[in-house]
């Protein structure tokens, strides 16, 4: 069988009109601009009108990513959609957005990779293609987290830090002439290299308990009353957790490809925290202007990030054909993960 390699074809974008300052969020809690740009890097967030679903957040992001690449969303033949912030309990917004977007009756495989979503999902759709049972795959980011924050003094840590947003990315098999596989060695363009991890030990330091199976009775008042319904963090345990298994997932998939940290042109990192992606940045080696960082106008949007990193860095002329790449991501689970890729 002739090799394939996996080429993402188009990339796009959607992020709400209505911006969230923090000085916004401090009509609602005792915080202040001060405190979150010093600890963050965050100065304002994208929040949906309310109805605005996580599926309808993704529509015009999947619209840009097709007409990049030249194609329709029923030319793919299949959808992978993360998100932890679905519009439904079940079923996940993969199926949901094949009906929306009128695409033939493909397989929708929903994940819950968190803020690993991409990287996750990259992986995944790289795998089917490179065993043939995928010709274009869409991939779709989506996170409406803005109703599930708690916009007051009990929920100020989670609620300054995250927003609302999508991506998309159309990925196409393409034939390895004579046999070249996309590498750090030459200009073959695809998805060279992915590598996963997980640790459950971490699961309750960053979740959202309820509606759930721990809960008697699925969702309670007491869930209610007590904020189980909204997302909680040791933030100090994520942070250290972040650094540490970003910094070996990068260092064990450049080592294996034989990249320096030098030959690197863009990391496009998750956007949790600037300061976490600044400590990351500096033990890797890499230079700040290698670094895609736009956390400062979203917040974290979760699975989101990464896509719409990707999507403004085309759009800025940051990101171009022949780019060796590095995804770099961590989130709930713990999840954590990179892909390299060349552009
Ligand atoms: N505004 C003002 N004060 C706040 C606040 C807010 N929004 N949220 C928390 N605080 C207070 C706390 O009550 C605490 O007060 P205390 O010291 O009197 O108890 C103090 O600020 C916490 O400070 P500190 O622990 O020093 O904060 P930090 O430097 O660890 O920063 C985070 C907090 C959340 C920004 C940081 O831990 C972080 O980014 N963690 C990882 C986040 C992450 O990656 N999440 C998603 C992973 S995908």
């Amino acid at each position: 069988m002739e090799k394939t390699r996996s080429v993402i074809r188009g990339v796009g974008h959607n992020v709400p009109t209505q911006v969230v300052t923090n000085n916004d969020l401090a009509k609602f809690m005792d915080t202040s601009d001060e405190w979150i740009v010093e600890r963050t890097g965050i100065r304002e967030r994208r929040f949906v009108e309310p109805g605005t679903t996580t599926s309808d957040l993704a529509l015009p992001a999947v619209q840009m990513a097709c007409e990049r690449a030249g194609v329709e969303p029923r030319d793919c033949d299949m959808i992978i959609a993360a998100t932890l912030s679905p519009d439904y309990f079940f079923p996940g917004i993969g199926t949901v957005l094949q009906s929306k977007l009128a695409m033939n009756h493909v397989p929708a495989l929903d994940l819950r990779a968190q803020c690993s979503g991409l990287i996750y999902g990259l992986a995944t759709a790289d795998a089917y293609i490179r065993a043939g049972m995928g010709k274009r795959i869409l991939l779709v980011c989506s996170e409406v987290q803005s109703p599930i924050l708690e916009l007051s003094n009990r929920g100020r840590d989670m609620a300054v830090l995250f927003g609302d947003g999508a991506g998309a990315l159309v990925i196409e098999a393409q034939p390895c002439l004579n046999g070249e596989t996309p590498s750090s060695k030459n200009s073959v363009r695809g998805i060279i290299d992915s590598a996963m991890g997980s640790d459950g030990s971490g699961a309750q330091q960053l979740f959202l308990k309820a509606p759930g199976s721990t809960t008697k009775g699925f969702l309670t008042q007491e869930s209610l009353d007590s904020g189980d319904i909204h997302p909680k963090m040791d933030g100090r345990v994520v942070f250290k957790n972040a650094v540490t298994r970003m910094l070996e997932v990068a260092t064990t998939v450049l080592e294996r490809n034989g990249v320096s940290p030098g030959e690197i042109d863009l990391v496009l990192p998750h956007q949790a925290n600037l300061r976490i992606n600044d400590a990351v940045r500096e033990k890797l080696g890499v230079s700040q202007e290698r670094v895609f960082n736009n956390i400062q106008k979203y917040g974290n949007t979760t699975a989101a990030t990464i896509p719409i990193c990707m999507s403004e860095a085309v759009e800025q002329g940051k990101l171009k054909e022949g780019n060796l790449v590095l995804t770099l991501a961590f989130g709930a689970g713990f999840t954590w993960g990179c892909n390299l890729i060349r552009w």
